[in-house]
């Protein structure tokens, strides 16, 4: 096939693509779950690993050079790691990374490895033991943190920990989870909770990047770390001379839509050009229709055509993104 790179109408170069394995989960988070969850996706309509692969093979052929393996909890999945190696052994892809809560990280850490991946993301709210386990309504804080350090432990670079900042539930301890990165070399960053599935039925008041600044003014003045080619959405900031960093990753209060250069393939096969629109291309059907690799290269081509310039969450009468995050990855 010859590559087309895949360029949008507004001149952004989407090299990126975040493939959510499946909408299941161990945790319950309050802002991204209902509590009782019922399985929402049918087995048989979850892509399955040979799909996945032959979508991100025709991705590579059209300029994706990195892939980020989310859910849900992708390690919930089974065999989640022989599909991580498999998709970093695809000629074209550069970097294979994951996005997971953590839970099963120590335990998956010799696979994870074995598979390629250094950069890892995990979600981490709270360092107090029983609010974590309101938060994400399961007692595991402890599995989580040992996680985190596993990882740390077995040079895994960087390893970032995202904080969603939640009124009233964490934003007492804002600082603590920013001056992790004072002992250990950690991304923290923190998200503005995002109007979707679970958290758009919530009518709090989202925790702006400008107030956690002020949360986190304890701390001192916060040092800006250059922008690199890589970055992604956050605003990178470093206490003076400690190891890790801080960024805030503002999806409300400051559009970073002009750069962004990712796509998501959702765990049944949508494939979507923007986190925060409904609007998806379907790649399932044709896949499971026989159709060769331009007709799947074509499905990406429109998904491309139809991102937006950005999103309208800052405004007072948006509409809701009804989707839920288990089933985006994030
Ligand atoms: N707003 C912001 N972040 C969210 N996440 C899940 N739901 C939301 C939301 N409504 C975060 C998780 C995880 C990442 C993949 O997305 O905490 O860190
Ligand atoms: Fe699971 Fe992540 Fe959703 Fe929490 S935010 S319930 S860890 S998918």
């Amino acid at each position: 096939m010859i590559p087309k790179p895949l360029i949008d109408p507004y001149q952004r170069h989407l090299s990126y693509l975040r493939i959510s394995i499946t909408d299941r989960c161990n945790l319950r988070c309050i802002y991204c779950m209902p509590r009782e969850m019922i399985p929402k996706l049918e087995h048989s309509a979850v892509l399955r690993y040979e799909e996945i692969l032959r979508i991100a093979r025709v991705a590579a052929g059209l300029g994706i050079t990195k892939l980020r393996v989310t859910g849900g909890e992708p390690l919930v999945r089974r065999d989640a790691c022989d599909l991580l190696a498999q998709l970093n052994r695809l000629p074209g892809i550069r970097e294979v990374s994951l996005t997971t809560n953590g839970v099963l990280l120590t335990e998956r850490l010799d696979d994870i490895l074995a598979a390629g991946v250094r950069r890892v993301n995990i979600s981490l709210d709270s360092l107090k033991p029983e609010r974590f386990a309101v938060i994400t309504r399961v007692n595991c804080f402890r599995k989580v943190w040992d996680g985190i350090m596993a990882a740390l432990d077995r040079g895994m670079a960087p390893v970032k920990i995202n904080v969603v900042a939640l009124r009233g539930v964490n934003d007492d301890e804002l600082t603590d989870l920013a001056a992790l990165s004072l002992r250990y070399p950690v991304h923290v960053r923190f998200i503005e909770q995002m109007p979707i599935g679970e958290a758009a039925l919530q009518p709090v008041r989202p925790l702006l990047t400008p107030e956690i600044k002020t949360l986190l003014a304890p701390l001192g003045q916060l040092e800006p770390v250059p922008a690199s080619a890589n970055d992604g959405p956050a605003e990178r900031y470093r206490i003076p001379g400690a190891p890790g960093e801080i960024g805030f990753i503002s999806a409300l209060s400051h559009h970073f839509c002009h750069r962004c250069n990712r796509l998501r393939l959702t765990a049944i096969g949508g494939l979507r050009p923007c986190l925060l629109s409904d609007y998806e291309e379907d790649l399932r059907t044709p896949l499971r229709h026989g159709a060769p690799d331009e007709a799947l290269a074509e499905v990406f081509l429109n998904a491309v055509r139809h991102k937006p310039a950005g999103h309208h969450l800052a405004e007072p009468r948006h509409k809701e993104v009804a989707s839920a995050m288990s089933g985006i990855g994030g």
